[in-house]
Protein backbone atom coordinates (compact mmCIF):
# COMPACT_ATOMS: atom_id res chain seq x y z
CA UNK A 1 0.00 0.00 0.00
CA UNK A 2 1.39 3.15 -0.51
CA UNK A 3 1.94 6.23 1.38
CA UNK A 4 -0.54 7.97 0.08
CA UNK A 5 -3.13 5.46 0.29
CA UNK A 6 -2.17 5.01 4.13
CA UNK A 7 -2.62 8.58 4.77
CA UNK A 8 -6.42 8.11 3.62
CA UNK A 9 -7.24 5.42 5.47
CA UNK A 10 -5.87 7.34 8.29
CA UNK A 11 -7.82 9.98 7.62
CA UNK A 12 -10.88 7.85 6.89
CA UNK A 13 -10.09 5.75 9.92
CA UNK A 14 -9.89 9.19 12.04
CA UNK A 15 -13.10 10.09 10.88
CA UNK A 16 -14.86 6.53 12.78
CA UNK A 17 -13.02 7.47 15.95
CA UNK A 18 -14.85 8.80 18.88
CA UNK A 19 -12.68 11.42 20.92
CA UNK A 20 -9.44 9.68 22.14
CA UNK A 21 -5.90 10.41 22.17
CA UNK A 22 -5.20 7.45 20.26
CA UNK A 23 -2.45 8.67 17.67
CA UNK A 24 -2.38 7.18 14.20
CA UNK A 25 0.70 7.29 12.14
CA UNK A 26 0.79 6.19 9.01
CA UNK A 27 2.48 2.96 9.46
CA UNK A 28 -0.30 2.10 11.39
CA UNK A 29 -2.44 -0.86 10.57
CA UNK A 30 -6.08 -0.26 10.79
CA UNK A 31 -9.18 -2.20 10.74
CA UNK A 32 -12.79 -1.08 11.08
CA UNK A 33 -14.83 -2.16 13.52
CA UNK A 34 -18.03 -2.18 15.25
CA UNK A 35 -18.30 -3.71 18.43
CA UNK A 36 -16.71 -6.72 20.15
CA UNK A 37 -17.25 -8.50 23.56
CA UNK A 38 -14.42 -8.34 26.23
CA UNK A 39 -15.07 -11.53 27.30
CA UNK A 40 -13.84 -13.43 23.68
CA UNK A 41 -10.03 -13.75 23.61
CA UNK A 42 -10.08 -13.29 19.70
CA UNK A 43 -11.73 -9.72 20.00
CA UNK A 44 -8.76 -8.62 23.10
CA UNK A 45 -8.17 -5.26 21.91
CA UNK A 46 -4.23 -4.79 21.19
CA UNK A 47 -4.70 -1.45 23.52
CA UNK A 48 -6.03 0.75 25.99
CA UNK A 49 -9.74 0.53 24.91
CA UNK A 50 -11.27 3.39 22.99
CA UNK A 51 -13.89 4.16 25.52
CA UNK A 52 -13.66 3.59 28.93
CA UNK A 53 -16.10 3.23 31.93
CA UNK A 54 -18.23 0.73 30.37
CA UNK A 55 -19.41 -1.67 32.33
CA UNK A 56 -17.45 -5.09 31.77
CA UNK A 57 -19.78 -7.19 30.62
CA UNK A 58 -20.79 -4.66 28.03
CA UNK A 59 -20.01 -4.77 24.18
CA UNK A 60 -17.25 -1.67 23.88
CA UNK A 61 -17.77 0.32 20.98
CA UNK A 62 -14.19 0.56 19.17
CA UNK A 63 -13.96 1.61 15.54
CA UNK A 64 -10.54 0.81 14.47
CA UNK A 65 -7.52 -0.57 15.86
CA UNK A 66 -4.01 1.43 15.34
CA UNK A 67 -1.03 -1.04 16.16
CA UNK A 68 1.99 0.77 17.49
CA UNK A 69 5.05 0.52 15.09
CA UNK A 70 6.67 -1.65 17.80
CA UNK A 71 4.05 -3.66 20.34
CA UNK A 72 5.07 -6.41 22.30
CA UNK A 73 3.97 -9.57 20.87
CA UNK A 74 1.90 -10.86 23.78
CA UNK A 75 4.25 -13.97 23.99
CA UNK A 76 7.50 -12.02 25.10
CA UNK A 77 9.01 -12.18 21.81
CA UNK A 78 11.89 -9.69 20.84
CA UNK A 79 11.79 -8.00 17.32
CA UNK A 80 15.15 -8.99 16.31
CA UNK A 81 15.36 -7.92 13.27
CA UNK A 82 16.80 -4.06 12.83
CA UNK A 83 14.75 -3.33 9.58
CA UNK A 84 11.41 -4.47 11.34
CA UNK A 85 12.33 -2.35 13.98
CA UNK A 86 13.00 0.92 12.14
CA UNK A 87 10.74 -0.06 8.83
CA UNK A 88 7.85 -2.22 9.91
CA UNK A 89 4.85 -2.78 11.85
CA UNK A 90 3.10 -5.98 13.11
CA UNK A 91 -0.39 -6.96 11.07
CA UNK A 92 -2.99 -6.28 13.53
CA UNK A 93 -5.62 -8.84 14.57
CA UNK A 94 -8.58 -9.64 12.35
CA UNK A 95 -11.29 -8.89 13.54
CA UNK A 96 -14.75 -9.90 12.42
CA UNK A 97 -17.49 -7.10 11.36
CA UNK A 98 -20.76 -6.96 13.39
CA UNK A 99 -22.98 -7.97 10.37
CA UNK A 100 -27.13 -7.05 10.60
CA UNK A 101 -27.64 -10.55 10.18
CA UNK A 102 -26.11 -10.89 14.28
CA UNK A 103 -27.51 -7.89 15.69
CA UNK A 104 -31.22 -8.79 14.30
CA UNK A 105 -31.08 -12.42 14.25
CA UNK A 106 -31.38 -15.04 16.61
CA UNK A 107 -34.99 -16.04 18.11
CA UNK A 108 -35.62 -12.37 20.23
CA UNK A 109 -34.94 -10.82 16.58
CA UNK A 110 -32.09 -8.73 18.33
CA UNK A 111 -34.29 -7.81 21.45
CA UNK A 112 -31.31 -9.25 24.03
CA UNK A 113 -29.66 -6.35 22.75
CA UNK A 114 -31.30 -3.11 23.72
CA UNK A 115 -29.26 -0.66 24.99
CA UNK A 116 -25.71 -2.01 23.58
CA UNK A 117 -24.11 0.91 21.54
CA UNK A 118 -22.79 -0.11 18.12
CA UNK A 119 -21.87 0.53 14.55
CA UNK A 120 -22.96 -0.84 11.39
CA UNK A 121 -21.72 -0.21 8.09
CA UNK A 122 -23.93 -0.81 4.57
CA UNK A 123 -25.70 0.56 1.67
CA UNK A 124 -28.75 2.77 1.97
CA UNK A 125 -31.87 0.84 0.83
CA UNK A 126 -34.44 3.69 1.54
CA UNK A 127 -34.82 7.07 3.54
CA UNK A 128 -37.76 9.00 4.74
CA UNK A 129 -38.29 12.21 6.94
CA UNK A 130 -41.00 12.75 9.38
CA UNK A 131 -40.96 16.06 10.34
CA UNK A 132 -37.75 15.97 12.75
CA UNK A 133 -37.29 12.33 12.60
CA UNK A 134 -35.93 10.83 9.62
CA UNK A 135 -35.86 6.69 8.82
CA UNK A 136 -33.11 5.19 7.12
CA UNK A 137 -33.44 1.57 6.06
CA UNK A 138 -29.87 0.27 5.37
CA UNK A 139 -28.91 -3.18 4.31
CA UNK A 140 -24.96 -4.71 4.45
CA UNK A 141 -25.94 -7.82 2.67
CA UNK A 142 -26.11 -10.25 5.15
CA UNK A 143 -29.29 -10.98 5.38
CA UNK A 144 -32.38 -10.17 3.93
CA UNK A 145 -33.86 -7.75 6.41
CA UNK A 146 -32.60 -4.00 6.84
CA UNK A 147 -32.10 -2.77 10.05
CA UNK A 148 -34.15 0.35 10.18
CA UNK A 149 -31.70 3.59 11.54
CA UNK A 150 -34.04 6.45 13.31
CA UNK A 151 -31.87 9.92 13.26
CA UNK A 152 -32.82 13.30 15.46
CA UNK A 153 -31.55 16.40 13.97
CA UNK A 154 -28.92 16.11 16.93
CA UNK A 155 -27.51 13.34 15.74
CA UNK A 156 -23.69 14.08 14.07
CA UNK A 157 -23.15 14.54 10.86
CA UNK A 158 -27.22 14.83 10.32
CA UNK A 159 -26.16 17.99 7.81
CA UNK A 160 -25.02 15.20 5.00
CA UNK A 161 -28.87 14.31 5.28
CA UNK A 162 -29.99 18.17 5.30
CA UNK A 163 -27.87 18.31 2.31
CA UNK A 164 -28.95 15.35 0.22
CA UNK A 165 -25.66 13.20 0.61
CA UNK A 166 -27.78 10.03 1.77
CA UNK A 167 -29.58 8.61 -1.46
CA UNK A 168 -30.26 5.34 -2.01
CA UNK A 169 -27.64 3.34 -2.97
CA UNK A 170 -25.21 5.51 -0.67
CA UNK A 171 -22.99 3.30 1.98
CA UNK A 172 -22.41 4.74 5.39
CA UNK A 173 -21.59 4.14 8.36
CA UNK A 174 -24.17 4.59 11.10
CA UNK A 175 -23.19 4.19 15.14
CA UNK A 176 -26.04 4.51 17.71
CA UNK A 177 -28.10 2.48 20.15
CA UNK A 178 -30.15 -0.41 19.93
CA UNK A 179 -33.66 0.60 21.30
CA UNK A 180 -36.94 -1.24 21.36
CA UNK A 181 -38.78 -0.62 17.69
CA UNK A 182 -42.17 0.96 18.32
CA UNK A 183 -42.79 0.10 14.63
CA UNK A 184 -44.70 -3.59 13.64
CA UNK A 185 -41.90 -4.47 10.95
CA UNK A 186 -38.97 -5.34 13.48
CA UNK A 187 -38.43 -5.90 17.10
CA UNK A 188 -35.30 -3.48 17.16
CA UNK A 189 -33.68 -0.40 15.27
CA UNK A 190 -30.79 1.91 15.92
CA UNK A 191 -30.95 5.17 17.47
CA UNK A 192 -28.28 6.97 15.07
CA UNK A 193 -25.66 9.13 17.52
CA UNK A 194 -23.56 9.34 14.50
CA UNK A 195 -23.58 8.82 10.43
CA UNK A 196 -20.76 8.68 8.25
CA UNK A 197 -21.36 9.09 4.06
CA UNK A 198 -18.53 6.32 2.96
CA UNK A 199 -19.34 6.76 -0.49
CA UNK A 200 -22.18 9.15 -1.93
CA UNK A 201 -24.01 7.46 -4.60
CA UNK A 202 -25.18 9.18 -7.93
CA UNK A 203 -28.63 10.01 -8.69
CA UNK A 204 -28.48 7.45 -11.82
CA UNK A 205 -28.37 4.58 -9.77
CA UNK A 206 -30.41 1.91 -10.92
CA UNK A 207 -31.54 0.06 -8.47
CA UNK A 208 -34.10 2.16 -6.78
CA UNK A 209 -36.70 0.22 -4.23
CA UNK A 210 -38.96 0.29 -7.20
CA UNK A 211 -39.54 -3.41 -8.27
CA UNK A 212 -37.75 -3.92 -11.73
CA UNK A 213 -37.42 -7.03 -14.31
CA UNK A 214 -34.93 -9.68 -13.78
CA UNK A 215 -34.41 -9.10 -17.43
CA UNK A 216 -33.46 -5.69 -16.54
CA UNK A 217 -31.43 -6.44 -13.83
CA UNK A 218 -29.49 -9.35 -16.04
CA UNK A 219 -28.06 -5.91 -18.00
CA UNK A 220 -26.76 -4.50 -14.25
CA UNK A 221 -24.76 -8.18 -12.55
CA UNK A 222 -22.38 -5.61 -11.27
CA UNK A 223 -25.72 -4.12 -8.91
CA UNK A 224 -28.19 -6.57 -8.64
CA UNK A 225 -26.60 -8.18 -5.67
CA UNK A 226 -27.88 -5.36 -3.88
CA UNK A 227 -31.45 -6.40 -4.37
CA UNK A 228 -33.69 -8.59 -2.44
CA UNK A 229 -33.62 -11.73 -4.53
CA UNK A 230 -30.46 -11.30 -5.78
CA UNK A 231 -28.91 -10.90 -2.28
CA UNK A 232 -31.25 -13.98 -1.17
CA UNK A 233 -29.64 -16.28 -4.06
CA UNK A 234 -26.37 -15.21 -3.57
CA UNK A 235 -26.88 -16.23 0.27
CA UNK A 236 -28.61 -19.41 -0.48
CA UNK A 237 -25.76 -20.27 -3.19
CA UNK A 238 -23.80 -20.06 -0.29
CA UNK A 239 -25.20 -22.31 1.96
CA UNK A 240 -25.46 -24.85 -1.01
CA UNK A 241 -21.68 -25.06 -1.59
CA UNK A 242 -21.12 -25.20 2.21
CA UNK A 243 -23.71 -27.94 2.85
CA UNK A 244 -22.01 -29.84 0.19
CA UNK A 245 -18.55 -29.84 1.53
CA UNK A 246 -19.80 -30.46 5.00
CA UNK A 247 -21.79 -33.42 3.65
CA UNK A 248 -18.92 -35.20 1.89
CA UNK A 249 -16.69 -34.37 4.05
CA UNK A 250 -18.54 -35.57 6.67
CA UNK A 251 -19.35 -38.85 4.91
CA UNK A 252 -15.39 -39.63 4.30
CA UNK A 253 -15.00 -37.99 0.67
CA UNK A 254 -12.00 -35.91 -0.38
CA UNK A 255 -11.98 -32.75 -2.20
CA UNK A 256 -10.32 -33.12 -5.09
CA UNK A 257 -9.39 -30.23 -7.94
CA UNK A 258 -9.85 -31.49 -11.55
CA UNK A 259 -8.04 -29.60 -14.51
CA UNK A 260 -9.75 -26.71 -16.33
CA UNK A 261 -7.66 -27.27 -18.98
CA UNK A 262 -7.58 -30.69 -20.27
CA UNK A 263 -7.01 -32.74 -24.00
CA UNK A 264 -9.90 -35.57 -23.25
CA UNK A 265 -13.79 -34.82 -23.74
CA UNK A 266 -15.34 -36.55 -20.93
CA UNK A 267 -18.71 -36.37 -22.56
CA UNK A 268 -17.46 -37.32 -25.67
CA UNK A 269 -20.22 -34.65 -27.52
CA UNK A 270 -17.56 -32.53 -28.62
CA UNK A 271 -19.16 -29.43 -27.03
CA UNK A 272 -16.43 -28.23 -26.01
CA UNK A 273 -14.32 -24.16 -26.03
CA UNK A 274 -10.61 -24.44 -27.81
CA UNK A 275 -8.11 -23.15 -25.65
CA UNK A 276 -4.95 -21.48 -27.65
CA UNK A 277 -2.35 -19.29 -28.15
CA UNK A 278 -2.56 -19.99 -32.07
CA UNK A 279 -5.30 -17.18 -32.50
CA UNK A 280 -3.67 -14.49 -31.37
CA UNK A 281 -5.31 -13.92 -27.58
CA UNK A 282 -5.31 -10.67 -26.85
CA UNK A 283 -7.61 -7.63 -27.65
CA UNK A 284 -5.34 -5.40 -29.46
CA UNK A 285 -4.71 -7.98 -32.03
CA UNK A 286 -7.86 -8.97 -33.11
CA UNK A 287 -7.09 -7.74 -36.32
CA UNK A 288 -4.94 -9.85 -37.10
CA UNK A 289 -5.40 -12.31 -40.24
CA UNK A 290 -6.54 -15.34 -40.34
CA UNK A 291 -3.00 -16.43 -42.40
CA UNK A 292 -1.02 -15.89 -39.14
CA UNK A 293 -2.20 -19.48 -37.71
CA UNK A 294 0.41 -21.85 -38.59
CA UNK A 295 -0.35 -24.44 -41.41
CA UNK A 296 0.62 -27.43 -41.78
CA UNK A 297 1.67 -28.38 -45.15
CA UNK A 298 -1.69 -30.15 -45.89
CA UNK A 299 -2.92 -26.94 -45.50
CA UNK A 300 -4.20 -27.90 -41.73
CA UNK A 301 -4.36 -26.13 -38.23
CA UNK A 302 -0.74 -27.23 -37.21
CA UNK A 303 -1.28 -27.81 -33.45
CA UNK A 304 2.53 -28.75 -32.74
CA UNK A 305 3.31 -24.96 -32.89
CA UNK A 306 0.62 -24.43 -29.97
CA UNK A 307 0.72 -23.68 -26.48
CA UNK A 308 0.56 -27.49 -25.34
CA UNK A 309 1.79 -28.65 -28.48
CA UNK A 310 -1.54 -30.25 -29.24
CA UNK A 311 -5.33 -29.00 -28.98
CA UNK A 312 -6.77 -28.51 -25.63
CA UNK A 313 -10.12 -27.60 -24.04
CA UNK A 314 -11.78 -26.04 -21.45
CA UNK A 315 -13.09 -29.25 -19.53
CA UNK A 316 -16.59 -30.20 -19.89
CA UNK A 317 -16.77 -32.54 -16.80
CA UNK A 318 -13.56 -33.35 -13.86
CA UNK A 319 -14.81 -37.27 -13.98
CA UNK A 320 -12.53 -38.76 -15.87
CA UNK A 321 -9.43 -37.22 -13.57
CA UNK A 322 -11.88 -37.57 -10.52
CA UNK A 323 -11.77 -41.71 -11.10
CA UNK A 324 -8.15 -41.49 -10.89
CA UNK A 325 -7.97 -40.09 -7.44
CA UNK A 326 -11.38 -42.39 -6.42
CA UNK A 327 -8.94 -45.29 -7.17
CA UNK A 328 -6.51 -44.38 -4.85
CA UNK A 329 -8.81 -42.50 -1.91
CA UNK A 330 -11.30 -44.36 -2.31
CA UNK A 331 -14.06 -41.61 -1.99
CA UNK A 332 -13.68 -37.81 -3.82
CA UNK A 333 -15.57 -35.40 -5.03
CA UNK A 334 -14.89 -32.77 -7.30
CA UNK A 335 -16.35 -28.99 -7.57
CA UNK A 336 -15.40 -26.59 -9.80
CA UNK A 337 -15.94 -24.66 -12.62
CA UNK A 338 -17.34 -27.03 -15.90
CA UNK A 339 -17.82 -25.25 -19.72
CA UNK A 340 -19.33 -26.72 -22.75
CA UNK A 341 -20.17 -25.22 -25.99
CA UNK A 342 -23.69 -26.52 -26.55
CA UNK A 343 -25.72 -23.97 -28.54
CA UNK A 344 -28.53 -24.35 -26.21
CA UNK A 345 -30.22 -20.68 -25.26
CA UNK A 346 -32.62 -22.58 -22.45
CA UNK A 347 -33.27 -21.42 -19.01
CA UNK A 348 -31.43 -24.56 -18.09
CA UNK A 349 -28.13 -24.43 -19.74
CA UNK A 350 -25.29 -21.70 -19.12
CA UNK A 351 -21.96 -22.45 -21.02
CA UNK A 352 -19.85 -22.20 -17.79
CA UNK A 353 -21.78 -23.76 -14.85
CA UNK A 354 -20.23 -25.38 -11.33
CA UNK A 355 -20.38 -29.17 -11.02
CA UNK A 356 -20.08 -31.45 -8.12
CA UNK A 357 -18.87 -34.53 -8.90
CA UNK A 358 -18.64 -37.59 -6.24
CA UNK A 359 -16.68 -41.01 -7.27
CA UNK A 360 -16.91 -43.85 -5.29
CA UNK A 361 -15.05 -46.50 -5.32
CA UNK A 362 -15.63 -50.02 -4.39
CA UNK A 363 -19.28 -49.21 -5.56
CA UNK A 364 -22.03 -49.66 -7.66
CA UNK A 365 -25.38 -48.09 -9.28
CA UNK A 366 -27.38 -48.12 -6.55
CA UNK A 367 -25.12 -47.20 -3.83
CA UNK A 368 -24.64 -44.25 -6.28
CA UNK A 369 -28.13 -43.54 -6.02
CA UNK A 370 -28.19 -43.49 -2.41
CA UNK A 371 -25.06 -40.94 -2.41
CA UNK A 372 -27.24 -38.75 -4.88
CA UNK A 373 -30.29 -39.14 -2.80
CA UNK A 374 -28.56 -38.59 0.82
CA UNK A 375 -26.20 -35.58 -1.02
CA UNK A 376 -29.81 -33.68 -2.12
CA UNK A 377 -31.74 -34.14 1.14
CA UNK A 378 -28.71 -32.99 3.17
CA UNK A 379 -28.27 -30.01 1.12
CA UNK A 380 -31.72 -29.19 1.12
CA UNK A 381 -32.42 -29.36 4.52
CA UNK A 382 -29.52 -27.40 5.36
CA UNK A 383 -30.80 -24.64 3.36
CA UNK A 384 -34.30 -24.94 5.21
CA UNK A 385 -33.15 -24.80 9.06
CA UNK A 386 -30.12 -22.22 8.00
CA UNK A 387 -31.48 -20.12 5.42
CA UNK A 388 -35.22 -19.74 7.01
CA UNK A 389 -35.53 -15.69 6.17
CA UNK A 390 -34.42 -16.06 2.75
CA UNK A 391 -36.37 -19.29 1.53
CA UNK A 392 -39.52 -17.15 3.10
CA UNK A 393 -38.95 -14.50 0.92
CA UNK A 394 -38.69 -17.62 -2.09
CA UNK A 395 -42.13 -18.88 -0.83
CA UNK A 396 -43.85 -15.51 -1.24
CA UNK A 397 -42.28 -13.88 -3.69
CA UNK A 398 -40.74 -16.75 -6.18
CA UNK A 399 -42.68 -19.54 -5.93
CA UNK A 400 -45.42 -20.36 -3.79
CA UNK A 401 -45.24 -23.54 -1.82
CA UNK A 402 -41.56 -24.32 -2.51
CA UNK A 403 -40.86 -24.59 1.44
CA UNK A 404 -43.35 -27.01 1.61
CA UNK A 405 -42.19 -28.36 -1.90
CA UNK A 406 -38.66 -28.62 -0.38
CA UNK A 407 -40.02 -30.22 2.75
CA UNK A 408 -41.28 -33.06 0.71
CA UNK A 409 -38.11 -33.39 -0.96
CA UNK A 410 -35.80 -33.98 2.19
CA UNK A 411 -38.88 -36.32 3.89
CA UNK A 412 -39.95 -38.44 1.25
CA UNK A 413 -38.25 -41.61 0.07
CA UNK A 414 -37.46 -41.39 -3.80
CA UNK A 415 -38.58 -43.45 -6.81
CA UNK A 416 -35.80 -45.38 -8.84
CA UNK A 417 -37.63 -46.48 -12.59
CA UNK A 418 -35.82 -48.34 -14.97
CA UNK A 419 -36.16 -46.40 -18.54
CA UNK A 420 -37.51 -49.16 -20.18
CA UNK A 421 -40.43 -48.54 -17.77
CA UNK A 422 -39.97 -44.58 -17.89
CA UNK A 423 -40.62 -45.06 -22.20
CA UNK A 424 -43.81 -47.52 -21.24
CA UNK A 425 -45.26 -44.97 -18.71
CA UNK A 426 -45.04 -42.02 -21.38
CA UNK A 427 -46.60 -44.17 -23.89
CA UNK A 428 -49.41 -44.36 -22.08
CA UNK A 429 -49.22 -40.87 -20.91
CA UNK A 430 -52.50 -39.01 -22.45
CA UNK A 431 -50.17 -36.29 -23.73
CA UNK A 432 -48.84 -34.94 -26.83
CA UNK A 433 -45.05 -34.87 -26.88
CA UNK A 434 -43.21 -32.32 -29.06
CA UNK A 435 -40.03 -35.47 -29.33
CA UNK A 436 -42.61 -38.63 -30.20
CA UNK A 437 -41.68 -41.29 -27.54
CA UNK A 438 -40.19 -44.90 -28.29
CA UNK A 439 -37.37 -46.69 -27.02
CA UNK A 440 -33.62 -45.68 -27.68
CA UNK A 441 -35.14 -41.94 -27.13
CA UNK A 442 -32.90 -39.37 -25.46
CA UNK A 443 -35.67 -38.28 -23.02
CA UNK A 444 -35.99 -34.36 -23.40
CA UNK A 445 -37.35 -31.94 -20.83
CA UNK A 446 -40.82 -32.18 -21.66
CA UNK A 447 -40.35 -36.03 -20.83
CA UNK A 448 -38.52 -36.04 -18.06
CA UNK A 449 -40.97 -32.66 -16.46
CA UNK A 450 -43.94 -35.03 -17.56
CA UNK A 451 -42.69 -37.90 -15.06
CA UNK A 452 -41.33 -36.05 -12.24
CA UNK A 453 -43.78 -32.99 -12.19
CA UNK A 454 -47.03 -35.30 -13.30
CA UNK A 455 -46.83 -39.27 -13.52
CA UNK A 456 -44.80 -39.15 -10.08
CA UNK A 457 -46.67 -36.02 -8.37
CA UNK A 458 -43.85 -33.65 -7.95
CA UNK A 459 -41.65 -36.75 -6.34
CA UNK A 460 -37.85 -36.42 -7.21
CA UNK A 461 -37.65 -39.53 -9.65
CA UNK A 462 -34.53 -41.45 -11.14
CA UNK A 463 -34.11 -42.92 -14.07
CA UNK A 464 -31.74 -45.97 -14.66
CA UNK A 465 -30.49 -48.37 -16.96
CA UNK A 466 -30.38 -46.40 -20.18
CA UNK A 467 -30.01 -47.69 -23.74
CA UNK A 468 -26.18 -47.31 -24.23
CA UNK A 469 -26.60 -45.82 -27.48
CA UNK A 470 -27.32 -42.41 -25.64
CA UNK A 471 -24.75 -42.57 -22.68
CA UNK A 472 -21.06 -42.17 -22.95
CA UNK A 473 -18.15 -44.05 -23.47
CA UNK A 474 -17.44 -44.69 -19.89
CA UNK A 475 -21.10 -46.34 -18.24
CA UNK A 476 -20.78 -49.91 -17.34
CA UNK A 477 -22.62 -51.96 -19.65
CA UNK A 478 -25.51 -54.26 -18.71
CA UNK A 479 -25.81 -58.02 -18.91
CA UNK A 480 -28.39 -57.24 -21.61
CA UNK A 481 -26.01 -56.00 -23.82
CA UNK A 482 -28.59 -52.97 -24.63
CA UNK A 483 -28.53 -50.79 -21.52
CA UNK A 484 -25.92 -49.18 -19.15
CA UNK A 485 -25.51 -48.59 -15.41
CA UNK A 486 -26.60 -44.95 -15.61
CA UNK A 487 -28.98 -43.03 -13.69
CA UNK A 488 -30.66 -39.33 -14.10
CA UNK A 489 -32.03 -37.68 -11.40
CA UNK A 490 -35.45 -35.82 -12.64
CA UNK A 491 -36.91 -33.03 -10.01
CA UNK A 492 -40.00 -30.65 -10.52
CA UNK A 493 -39.07 -27.55 -12.67
CA UNK A 494 -35.83 -28.47 -13.61
CA UNK A 495 -36.01 -32.20 -15.18
CA UNK A 496 -32.31 -33.66 -15.25
CA UNK A 497 -29.90 -32.44 -12.09
CA UNK A 498 -27.83 -35.28 -11.62
CA UNK A 499 -26.49 -37.10 -14.59
CA UNK A 500 -24.83 -40.43 -12.77
CA UNK A 501 -23.49 -44.27 -13.58
CA UNK A 502 -21.31 -46.95 -12.63
CA UNK A 503 -18.53 -46.71 -14.54
CA UNK A 504 -17.19 -49.52 -17.57
CA UNK A 505 -13.87 -51.08 -14.81
CA UNK A 506 -13.31 -54.12 -17.13
CA UNK A 507 -10.51 -53.23 -19.25
CA UNK A 508 -11.52 -55.29 -22.56
CA UNK A 509 -14.78 -54.13 -22.39
CA UNK A 510 -14.28 -50.63 -22.21
CA UNK A 511 -11.69 -51.31 -24.87
CA UNK A 512 -14.07 -52.44 -27.20
CA UNK A 513 -16.65 -49.47 -26.23
CA UNK A 514 -13.78 -47.22 -26.77
CA UNK A 515 -13.39 -49.09 -30.38
CA UNK A 516 -17.12 -48.91 -31.22
CA UNK A 517 -17.33 -45.38 -31.09
CA UNK A 518 -14.23 -45.06 -32.80
CA UNK A 519 -12.41 -42.76 -30.20
CA UNK A 520 -8.68 -43.13 -29.89
CA UNK A 521 -7.77 -45.51 -27.45
CA UNK A 522 -4.27 -43.96 -27.07
CA UNK A 523 -5.57 -40.82 -25.65
CA UNK A 524 -6.99 -42.31 -22.69
CA UNK A 525 -4.14 -44.42 -21.85
CA UNK A 526 -4.11 -43.07 -18.56
CA UNK A 527 -7.80 -43.71 -17.92
CA UNK A 528 -7.44 -47.57 -19.18
CA UNK A 529 -4.49 -48.01 -16.90
CA UNK A 530 -7.07 -47.48 -14.23
CA UNK A 531 -8.32 -50.75 -15.37
CA UNK A 532 -4.73 -52.65 -15.97
CA UNK A 533 -3.67 -51.50 -12.25
CA UNK A 534 -6.33 -52.87 -9.51
CA UNK A 535 -9.51 -51.94 -11.64
CA UNK A 536 -12.63 -51.49 -8.74
CA UNK A 537 -16.15 -51.41 -9.19
CA UNK A 538 -17.00 -47.98 -9.40
CA UNK A 539 -19.64 -45.14 -9.97
CA UNK A 540 -20.12 -41.47 -9.27
CA UNK A 541 -22.49 -38.79 -10.98
CA UNK A 542 -22.28 -35.02 -12.02
CA UNK A 543 -25.02 -32.32 -10.09
CA UNK A 544 -25.21 -28.90 -11.96
CA UNK A 545 -24.45 -26.65 -9.20
CA UNK A 546 -27.01 -23.50 -10.85
CA UNK A 547 -29.67 -26.38 -11.16
CA UNK A 548 -29.61 -26.87 -7.68
CA UNK A 549 -29.61 -23.61 -6.65
CA UNK A 550 -32.31 -23.13 -9.08
CA UNK A 551 -34.27 -26.16 -7.81
CA UNK A 552 -34.01 -24.61 -4.31
CA UNK A 553 -34.71 -21.15 -4.90
CA UNK A 554 -37.42 -21.48 -7.43
CA UNK A 555 -36.08 -19.04 -9.56
CA UNK A 556 -36.78 -20.03 -13.25
CA UNK A 557 -33.97 -18.64 -15.40
CA UNK A 558 -30.36 -20.42 -14.63
CA UNK A 559 -28.93 -16.81 -15.90
CA UNK A 560 -30.30 -15.62 -12.14
CA UNK A 561 -28.13 -17.84 -10.27
CA UNK A 562 -25.06 -17.97 -10.94
CA UNK A 563 -23.14 -14.07 -10.12
CA UNK A 564 -21.93 -13.22 -13.84
CA UNK A 565 -23.54 -15.87 -16.38
CA UNK A 566 -22.22 -16.75 -19.50
CA UNK A 567 -24.66 -18.46 -22.10
CA UNK A 568 -24.21 -17.74 -26.11
CA UNK A 569 -24.17 -14.33 -27.33
CA UNK A 570 -23.37 -13.08 -23.62
CA UNK A 571 -20.23 -13.01 -21.48
CA UNK A 572 -20.74 -9.28 -20.31
CA UNK A 573 -18.92 -8.41 -16.77
O1 LIG B 1 -25.19 -35.37 -17.36
P1 LIG B 1 -23.85 -34.72 -17.49
O2 LIG B 1 -23.40 -34.31 -18.84
O3 LIG B 1 -22.83 -35.72 -16.80
C1 LIG B 1 -21.47 -35.57 -16.75
O4 LIG B 1 -20.85 -34.62 -17.12
C2 LIG B 1 -20.82 -36.71 -16.03
N1 LIG B 1 -19.41 -36.71 -16.38
C3 LIG B 1 -21.05 -36.57 -14.55
C4 LIG B 1 -20.43 -37.66 -13.74
O5 LIG B 1 -20.89 -38.77 -13.81
N2 LIG B 1 -19.41 -37.34 -12.97
O6 LIG B 1 -23.82 -33.42 -16.55
C5 LIG B 1 -24.08 -33.53 -15.18
C6 LIG B 1 -25.03 -32.45 -14.74
C7 LIG B 1 -26.40 -32.50 -15.40
O7 LIG B 1 -27.23 -33.43 -14.78
C8 LIG B 1 -26.86 -31.08 -15.21
O8 LIG B 1 -27.38 -30.88 -13.91
C9 LIG B 1 -25.58 -30.29 -15.32
O9 LIG B 1 -24.52 -31.18 -15.08
N3 LIG B 1 -25.41 -29.67 -16.64
C10 LIG B 1 -25.55 -28.36 -16.88
N4 LIG B 1 -25.87 -27.34 -16.09
C11 LIG B 1 -25.93 -26.11 -16.64
N5 LIG B 1 -25.65 -25.85 -17.91
C12 LIG B 1 -25.31 -26.85 -18.77
N6 LIG B 1 -25.01 -26.56 -20.03
C13 LIG B 1 -25.24 -28.17 -18.26
N7 LIG B 1 -24.93 -29.36 -18.79
C14 LIG B 1 -25.03 -30.26 -17.79
MG1 LIG C 1 -26.80 -35.88 -18.49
Amino acid sequence: MNTKNIKRLTAMAAAFLPATTLRLTPFSTLRFLSSFPLSNPLFRPLRRPLLEGFPTNARRRCFCTAVPQSPGSGEGKKVENNYENRFGSIVGEFRRKLKIAEVKGGADQGLSRVGQSLSIMGWVRTLRSQSSVTFIEINDGSCLSNLQCVMNPDAEGYDQVESGSVLTGASISVQGTIEASQGTKQKVELKVDKIIVVGKCDSSYPVQKKRVSREFLRTKAHLRPRTNTFGAVARVRNALAYATHKFFQESGFFWVASPIITASDCEGAGEQFCVTTLIPSSHETTDTSIDAIPKTKGGLVDWSQDFFGKPAFLTVSGQLNGETYATALSDIYTFGPTFRAENSNTSRHLAEFWMIEPELAFADLNDDMACATAYLQYVVKYVLDNCKEDMEFFDTWIEKGIIHRLSDVVEKEFLQLGYTDAIELLLKANKKFEFPVKWGLDLQSEHERYITEEAFGGRPVIIRDYPKEIKAFYMRENDDGKTVAAMDMLVPRIGELIGGSQREERLEVLEARLDALKLDKESYWWYLDLRRYGSVPHAGFGLGFERLVQFATGIDNIRDVIPFPRSPGSADF
